[in-house]
Formats: structure tokens, C-alpha cells, sequence
């Protein structure tokens, strides 16, 4: 790490102190600005931070917690460590109240200092690193600022929202619940030639049968009773623009046969008129049921399948895609700590295993709340998701720092014990799912010492 990297703004009245501390931290690696007051220091800091602060608490002119406030004025998400007289711990403790990062007491070992700078540095660091990505999003303007996910399948998914987006062809996107299903819609939208006109969402499942038909084509005045004035449908207030018929499975069977026929004929006709008006509308469809099953059962017509599903869009379920989730966890934590005015909380380390092994039935909807009660929880981070989860003495608590390969080999073990409880101790499944020889899985279950009969 360079020291370019770990920037300290060290502010202390005691010349001497400020001169030991600042060559420790610069022997350390460390690049240091130290300054003898707070005031001249908040004079340079003005315009933002780029590292970390070290600040004595008492000091004339300013004091050390007027200025904590002061700085967390111009960044709220900047680590600064104080410190305090010795034995002074209501100080210590009003100065963490007020969003101070850690505080070290003095007389203080070396090491101490150095451990805690290293640490806030890091935080520091994580927190522009995710800047750094908000800006990257914002600026290129594309499915990949609102479609998230590094993994194969999600880049995939964005090329082909690319080469579609600017084509007519209908198209059905299919996914379970909160895999993304109607960001991918607002997309074609969005980053399509159609983007100039409306895009109508309709949710199939949530009219009431007798509605259907004119929600979807709207009615003159006086067509039925209760119909006292002019109603425009659906599908006419799309024209020109994008159609999102979302959960299409709930469409009645009636209305299918209506929907087909629009569709076909590019018209539709108001209830209570005669006169058919042209149709011109991009049409996509979403659904989390299996439609060819509904077809079968005679739930769903078969032409209005083929009709819609010129193009299919099947979104993987995060289950599926466990790479992409620390990056989503890390955005919508980062989101939700803006909304709702709280610091950005980067996720632990062990956190992300308990992230990784979790199934997600919820997908990525899931996700997003589980990021929204991190940030808002008050427990010590690295007990929030353990918490949350409900696992409490999981390994996300046991604290400590732990190599990339321990942790590797954290994740390794969870994901076979996994998959052995999953085939209740069936090896030859294990095998075939995870695609291992048998000599490599059985070296590795000797080496986690995992017992097969244990999960039979
Ligand atoms: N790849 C992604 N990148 C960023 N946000 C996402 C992504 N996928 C889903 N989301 C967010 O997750 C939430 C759920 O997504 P969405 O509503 O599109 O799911 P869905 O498939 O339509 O779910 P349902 O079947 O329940 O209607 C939304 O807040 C959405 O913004
Ligand atoms: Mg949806």
C-alpha cells in the first residue's frame, strides 16, 4: 500500500507530541500533514478530505470536538480518531456519540496508534472506493448504472438489453420475485428508441376481472353502467411508447383472447365504440410463473405465448449468481445510508460469508432490505448481520482478521457442507452438483473433517 493511499491530518498544540507522532506514522508508511491548531487545519481542509484525522481534544482556539463537528460538516463519512487525557472517559465516550471513529488515550503505546490509523485508513479507503463507483455509474449512462452484477449472466443480460433495446420485438422476461424483472423492463425503455415516449407498467395480478378490459382499452362515457366519463385504456396511453405487462400468468383467460387480438390486428377498439384505433407499442412481458406449464394446464393460450415470447430474458436467481452479491450489498447500503442520512457501514469481511451461504428466496428485493437494516441497525457492525440473520456466535462475530485464504477456505467448507446437507450425505450428488471428482472431495471433506453419515 502506498503512502499516497493513507493520508493523515494530524492536529495537536504539543509541538513535541505532534512531531513524535507525526514521524512514527511516516516511519509507518503513513503520509502526514500535521498542523497546531484546528482552525488553520479546517482552513486547508475546507474544500474535502482525502485522509484520515488524528486530533487532540484539548487545544486553545478550537477544541478537538468542535472541530470533529466541524469536519463531519464537510464530510460525514471521514474516520477521525481523538485523543483524550488519560482516565477521561465521558469525553471518550461524548466524542464516539458524535460520530468520532475511535479515540486513543494518552499516553499511548505506538503500536495502539498505528493499529487504529490503519484501520480507520482502510474504512477510509473502502468509503472511496465506493465513491469512486457511484461516480463511475452516474457518469456512463447505460443498463449498467441501473442493472447491477460483475457476473457472467448480468453482463450477458446487459449486452442483450443493449441489442434489443432499440428493436420492436416483443419481449418476455422471466425470473422469480425481486430478481430484477422490472428493472430490466424500464431498461429496453430507457436505453431504447422508444425512450422519447411513455412507459405504461400494468400489473396483470392486481385488476379485478370485471376492470380488465377497459383498465387495458378504455371505454367511452355511458358504455356500461357506473362508465360517467371517457376512459383512455392501457394500451392506447402506451402508444408510441413501451407496453410493461408485468405478471402476465394472472391474465384471465377472456382477456387473453382480447390482449392476442390487439396485438395481432396493431388496433384496439374503446368499450362502447366501434372505430379501432392504430396500435403502436413496444411490448414487454414479465412473469415468475413457467408459462408453458400454465399452457399445458389450459391457464394460459398457447398463440398469446408465442406472440409475447419473441425474445426471452431469463434473469438467474441471486442464489445463482453469488459473486454479484457483495457488490449489491455494498450499493444499496451505500444508498441507504444517504437516504436516510446515516454513515456508510462497509461490510466486514466475515460478513460477506454469511451473505454468500444465504439462499435469498427474496432475490435481490432481499437483499436490499437485509443492506437497509445493516445500515440502520445500532449494534457494533460486525455483529449487525449475524443479527439480522438471526445466527448469533456465527462466524461474524468471532471477530479477528482473517487471510484471504482462510477465508476461502471458510467459504469452501460452508459451501460443501452445504450441498452435503442439500443431498442428505449422497456423495455422487455432491459430486455431480458441484462438479468434483470423488478423490478431490474426499480429500477436502477429510481435510474439513466433515462426516458424510452426519447429514444422512
Ligand atoms: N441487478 C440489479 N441492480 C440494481 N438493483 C436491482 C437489480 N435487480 C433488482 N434490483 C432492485 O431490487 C428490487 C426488486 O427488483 P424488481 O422489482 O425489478 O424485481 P421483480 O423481478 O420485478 O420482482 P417481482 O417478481 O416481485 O415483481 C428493486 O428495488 C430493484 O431496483
Ligand atoms: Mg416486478
Amino acid at each position: 500500500m502506498s503512502a499516497e493511499e493513507n493520508r493523515v491530518y494530524l492536529i495537536d498544540d504539543d509541538r513535541e507530541m505532534r512531531n513524535a507522532t507525526e514521524q512514527w506514522l511516516e516511519l509507518s508508511g503513513f503520509a502526514v500533514r500535521s498542523f497546531g491548531d484546528a482552525l488553520s487545519a479546517l482552513d486547508h481542509l475546507q474544500d474535502g478530505l482525502d485522509g484520515i484525522v488524528i486530533s487532540d481534544i484539548r487545544m486553545p482556539k478550537m477544541d478537538g470536538m468542535t472541530f470533529l463537528s466541524r469536519l463531519k460538516g464537510i464530510d460525514a463519512n471521514v474516520p477521525v480518531v481523538l485523543i483524550t487525557a488519560h482516565g477521561d472517559v465521558q469525553m471518550a465516550v461524548e466524542a464516539m456519540r458524535q460520530g468520532a471513529y475511535d479515540f486513543i488515550e494518552k499516553p499511548f503505546e505506538p503500536e495502539r496508534l498505528l493499529e487504529v490509523v490503519q484501520r480507520a485508513c482502510d474504512k477510509f479507503r473502502l468509503v472511496m472506493e465506493n465513491r469512486a463507483l457511484r461516480r463511475q455509474l452516474s457518469e456512463s449512462a447505460g443498463p449498467e448504472q441501473r442493472l447491477l452484477g460483475n457476473s457472467t449472466v448480468m453482463r450477458r443480460l446487459r449486452e442483450e438489453i443493449r441489442d434489443l433495446a432499440d428493436t420492436d420485438a416483443p419481449v418476455l422476461i422471466l425470473g422469480e420475485t425481486g430478481t430484477g424483472k422490472e428493472v430490466v423492463a424500464r431498461c429496453l425503455h430507457e436505453f431504447g428508441s422508444r425512450r422519447g415516449g411513455r412507459y405504461v407498467a400494468v400489473n396483470c395480478g392486481a385488476i379485478p376481472e370485471n376492470m380488465y378490459e377497459s383498465e387495458l382499452f378504455g371505454h367511452e362515457r355511458g358504455s356500461f353502467t357506473g362508465a360517467d366519463r371517457q376512459r383512455i385504456g392501457r394500451f392506447e396511453y402506451a402508444n408510441g411508447g413501451v407496453l410493461f405487462l408485468d405478471e402476465i400468468g394472472s391474465m384471465p383467460l377472456a382477456l387473453q383472447v382480447k390482449v392476442l387480438r390487439a396485438l395481432q390486428e396493431r388496433e384496439i377498439v374503446r368499450i362502447g365504440n366501434n372505430e379501432p384505433k392504430p396500435l403502436d407499442i413496444r411490448l414487454v412481458c414479465a412473469t415468475n410463473k413457467d408459462l408453458n406449464a400454465e399452457c399445458e394446464a389450459g391457464r394460459f393460450r398457447h398463440d398469446l405465448y408465442y406472440r409475447i415470447n419473441v425474445v426471452e430474458l431469463r434473469i438467474p436467481p441471486l442464489r445463482e449468481r453469488t459473486e454479484d452479491i457483495p457488490l449489491l450489498f455494498d450499493y444499496f447500503s451505500v444508498q441507504a445510508a444517504a437516504a436516510y442520512k446515516r454513515p456508510e457501514v462497509p461490510l466486514q469481511d466475515a460478513g460477506i460469508g454469511l451473505l454468500m451461504s444465504h439462499e435469498w428466496p427474496g432475490n435481490v428485493r432481499e437483499l436490499k432490505n437485509i443492506a437497509e437494516r445493516y445500515v440502520l441497525s445500532s449494534l457494533p457492525p460486525q455483529q449487525r448481520l449475524a443479527r439480522i440473520f438471526n445466527q448469533p456466535g456465527s462466524v461474524l462475530e468471532q471477530g479477528g482478521r482473517k487471510s484471504l485464504q482462510e477465508r476461502m477456505r471458510d467459504h469452501e467448507r460452508m459451501l460443501l457442507e452445504q450441498a452435503l446437507s442439500r443431498h442428505h450425505g449422497d456423495v455422487q450428488a455432491v459430486m455431480d452438483e458441484l462438479d468434483l471428482p470423488r478423490r478431490t472431495l474426499n480429500e477436502k471433506m477429510t481435510r474439513y473433517n466433515l462426516e458424510r453419515k452426519k447429514y444422512c
